[in-house]
């Protein structure tokens, strides 16, 4: 038996769309139990079992089918796979990148790892359809990643530890393709340099622990603006959470929730955030997190 853990994501930070992605200490599990001379597959998900025509459709059970898939693997051997996730899906933490990078890394441990990081790192981004919240869910820490000419490439670093992160997970549930079709097709052109100034200026200031300019670096002006329709009381909670002591805001992924990141008072910015999602009439759940490094 073996356990695979991989961290909750949040992606974008503001302006670095599809680029920038954060590991969080939040997780799937993800338990195999190889079965002797079986072919049978069980699939339990927070304790209860499922049968196959429901799990069949699983990202982690999609996984490990693409990988078997790769390895020419006719028939998977009898498995017992058990998730316990407390990732929320749907609210833009990176719940459908951890399932598909614990199914990949469980299957690949199974066939004594057969294939390379960089292989089930590419399949994880054809699967997600984005790299930012897969390639943390791998390395961990804060990421930049890049596709190029059918690669992906990424750098990672160690987010600040001195800053908290807060982050208010609304009762409002959003599908990454539904927010992502709010998307411009074409973009003006000083709001993409706009963003790219503020991108590069915020991994720097997170690389130099400099947080004086983070909420200047984390306001996008590209897409946020157009997703916040989906979520009342965006802006009364990005003000909230800038106004108690906040040095970061951003919409996490493609939402629901919002990430803050604070020095100090995280109780406090905690709290008017979630007051301020319940004046729009929203409920919102709260969790004060550190980065997975
Ligand atoms: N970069 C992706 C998006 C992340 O914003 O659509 C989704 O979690």
């Amino acid at each position: 038996m073996f356990t695979v853990k991989v961290p909750a994501t949040s992606a974008n930070l503001g302006p670095g769309f599809d680029t920038l992605g954060l590991a969080l200490q939040l997780y799937l599990e993800l338990k195999v139990t190889i079965i002797p001379q079986s072919t049978r597959i069980r699939f339990f998900v927070d304790g209860e079992e499922y049968p196959e025509e429901i799990f069949g459709d699983n990202l982690v059970y999609q996984a490990m089918k693409k990988v078997f898939a790769e390895a020419a693997v006719v028939e998977a051997p009898g498995l017992e796979l058990t998730i316990n996730s407390s990732i929320p899906p749907g609210k833009g933490l990176g719940s459908s990148a951890a399932a598909i990078v614990a199914g990949l890394y469980a299957a690949n441990e199974i066939l004594e790892k057969r294939f390379t990081q960089e292989d089930l790192i590419s399949w994880a981004v054809e699967m997600e359809g984005h790299a930012d919240n897969v390639v943390p869910a791998v390395a961990g820490g804060l990421t930049t990643a890049m596709l190029y000419r059918g690669n992906v490439y990424y750098q990672q670093f160690t987010f600040p530890p001195e800053l908290k992160l807060v982050v208010a997970v609304p009762d409002i549930q959003i599908s990454t393709d539904e927010s992502r079709q709010l998307l411009p097709k074409k973009i003006d052109f000083m709001d993409m340099v706009n963003n790219l100034q503020r991108a590069s200026y915020l991994l720097a200031s997170l690389i130099k622990h400099d947080f004086r300019y983070l909420p200047a670096a984390m306001d996008d002006v590209i897409f946020q603006p157009r997703r916040k329709q989906l979520i009342p009381g965006f802006d009364r909670v990005f003000s909230q959470a800038l106004g108690n002591g906040a040095v970061g805001v951003a919409l996490s992924g493609s939402g629901s929730s919002i990430i803050a990141f604070c020095q100090q008072e995280e109780k406090r910015v905690a709290e008017a955030m979630q007051d301020a999602f319940a004046a729009s009439g929203i409920q919102s759940q709260l969790m004060i997190l550190a980065a997975d490094p």
